[in-house]
């Protein structure tokens, strides 16, 4: 044998990985807390923040309890937020969206007068969480989500949240034309410097069911939303939605879920220098959190190794209900660098 391996070398990999030092020395992908956004509740009419059944650890916040949130993220070094909408009257257009007095209005003018340009405020810009049908747009008389007249809601709450303090607007209603509505919104509304975030390929996906516990959401007739959301069969139709949303003026565009589209991760990356977004939503977190209670897996060592994946895949940025965690533990061990410990 010792023959053998003399007269034809093989590759030694395992040579690199016999150190933790090593290890983290070659180590292709670093994840820090830099990379994350923490995605925040708010909700209107409550006197103290809710826990959230199906996302342990996650609050529906009053706007003081949201205050206090960013405070100890900012603190611990998270960069972005991103803010959730839950009002207490719903109606046919989702008014509670683009109000000035709506509860993520109320919020972003609260959290951009303490924080000011510390933290990269974003505004998630839909109105599912504001109509009493649960649907992510105005419906036409046939009850299906009309694309047109949903592009005019969209563009009032995106200079809505603009006008409030929101450095970042992200549309995440899957409408055609959306970012170029959004864009000549803000921009004839004086705010050319706010930037969109597009939730460019978004699924159609069962992995929202605990973000819709979240906002208290549910579609009418128990609707779903494969007429606007992608079917997740297709990964070419991604990339026929991001060339959409970068030429209408999209500064980041984003890929939703994130674990099930490694795939759509790897292709959105190949075909844009633009900063590329991916949402670990609620059901991926949900499945993380349940198992781990079970004892079936570890928790810590599962949500290292998705969330690096995530960013191995190509993303730049993701959107993660574990950002909390993951920032308190850089902060409190030497494992900044997201390697399993
Ligand atoms: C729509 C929106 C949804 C999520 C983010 N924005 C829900 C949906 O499309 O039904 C899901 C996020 C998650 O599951 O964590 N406003």
């Amino acid at each position: 044998m010792a023959d053998v391996v003399a007269h034809f070398p093989i590759a030694r990999p395992r040579r690199l990985r016999r150190t933790s030092a090593l290890r983290e020395l070659v180590a292709e992908t670093r994840l820090s807390v830099n990379d994350l956004v923490a995605p925040l509740f708010v909700r209107e009419g409550i006197a103290a923040p809710l826990p959230i059944v199906s996302l342990p650890g996650v609050m529906q916040h009053t706007v003081e309890s949201l205050c206090t949130e960013v405070r100890e993220l900012v603190a611990l070094g998270v960069k972005a937020v991103i803010l959730f909408g839950v009002p207490a009257q719903k109606d046919a257009v989702g008014s509670g969206a683009f109000d000035p007095q709506g509860i993520v209005q109320v919020a972003l003018r609260q959290l951009r007068s303490e924080f000011a340009d510390r933290v990269v405020l974003m505004a998630d810009l839909c109105v599912d969480e504001y109509t009493n049908h649960g649907h992510c747009g105005v419906l036409d008389a046939r009850g299906d989500v009309d694309n047109d007249l949903t592009l005019e809601i969209y563009a009032k709450a995106a200079v809505a949240q603009a006008n409030a303090g929101a450095h970042v607007v992200a549309p995440s209603g899957m409408m055609d034309g959306q970012v170029a509505a959004i864009r000549g919104a803000l921009d004839a509304a004086g705010h050319t410097d706010v930037a969109i975030l597009a939730y460019s390929a978004k699924y159609a996906s069962g992995l929202y069911g605990p973000f819709r516990d979240a906002v208290d959401v549910q579609i009418v007739g128990g609707g779903d939303r494969k007429g606007y959301q992608q079917d997740w069969r297709n990964a070419r139709e991604a990339l026929t939605e991001v060339e959409a949303d970068i030429a209408q003026g999209a500064d980041m565009v984003m890929v939703k879920p994130a674990l099930s589209y490694l795939d759509v991760i790897v292709a959105v990356r190949a075909i844009t220098n633009l900063p590329v977004a991916a949402y670990h939503v609620s059901g991926e977190y949900a499945m993380i959190k349940a198992a781990a209670a079970n004892g079936w897996i570890d928790h810590d060592t599962v949500a290292l190794e998705q969330l690096t994946a995530i960013k191995r895949a190509g993303a730049d940025v993701i959107l993660t209900y574990f950002t909390r965690w993951f920032a308190e533990r850089a902060n409190g061990s030497a494992t900044a660098t997201g390697s399993p410990s």
